[in-house]
């Protein structure tokens, strides 16, 4: 079995314009994420860098070589139960790579004693409900209607979220 090309890091404000990129080139395939495009890439780069730098996103970026082939974003680190979005490239799916970074996520989760992640999918996006289900999220609930298209159309979300810490168990000292 061949080792893997790909390995995961934490991102950093340098990893800004290719995580925007990527972000791009999937925003282009037009079905999985809310982000469409086009969208002002530069602007977006710079509110990236400023958003690392101000540690209101944190994560993790899979790289194969050079390129940036997959990025995790945890939003809002400090809240108790904290949003993921992710994207891998489409070159790069199917290798393990959204395995490997939501299994990264949750160990930060647990470091650092949050209660759940939760995230959002598109009721079609087959291979993301496989991933956040196979890695133990739970689909709480559905979000109709609940994201707005550039076509005037809106498409339903699903909620998933995945339980780190019973607090009711550390409330009586389990
Ligand atoms: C969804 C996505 C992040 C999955 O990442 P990935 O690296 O391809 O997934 P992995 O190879 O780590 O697969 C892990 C598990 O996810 C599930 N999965 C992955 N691809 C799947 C598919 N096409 N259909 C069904 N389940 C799938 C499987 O349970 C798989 O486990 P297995 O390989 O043991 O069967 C990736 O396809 C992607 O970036 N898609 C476009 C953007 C996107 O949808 N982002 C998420 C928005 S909520």
């Amino acid at each position: 079995v061949p080792r893997p090309s790909w390995t995961i890091r934490p991102k950093g404000e340098r990893d800004s314009g290719a995580i925007v990129a990527l972000l791009a080139e999937v925003a282009r395939e037009g079905h999985y994420i809310a982000t469409e495009w086009p969208f002002d890439l530069d602007a977006r780069e710079r509110a990236l860098r400023d958003a690392v730098l101000a540690r209101t996103v944190l994560g993790w970026v899979a790289t194969d070589g050079n390129a940036v082939v997959a990025d995790l974003t945890v939003f809002e680190p400090d809240r108790d139960e904290p949003l993921l979005g992710m994207v891998v490239a489409r070159t790069h799916r199917g290798r393990g790579i959204g395995r490997a970074l939501i299994e990264r996520a949750c160990e930060w989760a647990l470091q650092n004693a949050k209660l759940a992640l939760v995230l959002r999918v598109f009721p079609d996006n087959d291979a993301a409900r496989g991933l956040y289900r196979a890695t133990g999220f739970d689909e709480i609930g559905v979000e109709p209607q609940s994201i707005p298209r550039r076509d005037g159309t809106k498409r339903d979300a699903i909620v998933m979220r995945k339980a780190l810490r019973a607090p009711a168990a550390e409330a009586a000292g389990a």
